[in-house]
């Protein structure tokens, strides 16, 4: 047994469970990690890859804070083991920036409108609306709402959030910032 193995083994006995190799890539960069099994993607991410921008709140899928970007479409990453994001690509709250720090146009509007208070669902909400936007470059203001039901905020009543998405809109599209 190769010295690799025997840890494995030790590790596995330790745990009760079984080892995976995850490769996948992260903000762009390849990323690999060892780990257990019945991991989530929230903790590798948040743990292993320390990304800490993405949030836990209820980690039963209910509230959107952990959600990040799997191949583009949004994907709650607390119902997602680490081991099914093997050969994905994943984008959270820190890849949204430019490599100089400029903040990606739907960062700048939730900032401008103020979409925020306490700010820990907002992770969630600015992938959620990277994803909105990507797809419906245009929307109303009921289908912001209807695409982000799934995000939930216990501050602002929500108008903000809808604000900084329509002023989001309007920044992507070369109009007044
Ligand atoms: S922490 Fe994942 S949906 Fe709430
Ligand atoms: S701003 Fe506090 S939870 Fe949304």
């Amino acid at each position: 047994m190769t010295d690799t193995q025997s840890s494995r083994l030790a590790a596995e006995t330790a745990t009760g469970g079984s080892i995976v190799d995850v490769s996948f890539t992260v903000n762009g960069s390849a990323t690999s990690v060892t780990v257990e099994a019945r991991r989530t993607l929230s903790d590798v991410i948040r743990e292993d890859c320390e990304l800490t921008g993405t949030h836990l709140g209820c980690e039963h899928g209910v509230c959107g804070a952990c959600t990040v970007l799997v191949d583009g479409q949004p994907s709650r990453s607390c119902l997602m083991l680490a081991a099914q994001a093997e050969g994905r690509d994943i984008t959270t709250i820190e890849g949204l920036a430019g490599p100089d720090g400029e903040l990606h146009p739907v960062q700048q509007a939730m900032m401008d409108a103020h979409g925020f208070q306490c700010a820990f669902c907002s992770p969630g909400f600015l992938m959620s609306t990277v994803a909105l936007l990507d797809e419906n470059p245009d929307p109303t203001s009921e289908e912001i709402r209807e695409e982000l039901s799934g995000n939930l905020c216990r501050c602002t009543g929500y108008q903000s959030i809808v604000d900084g998405v329509e002023r989001a809109v309007k920044i992507m599209k070369g109009g007044s910032k």
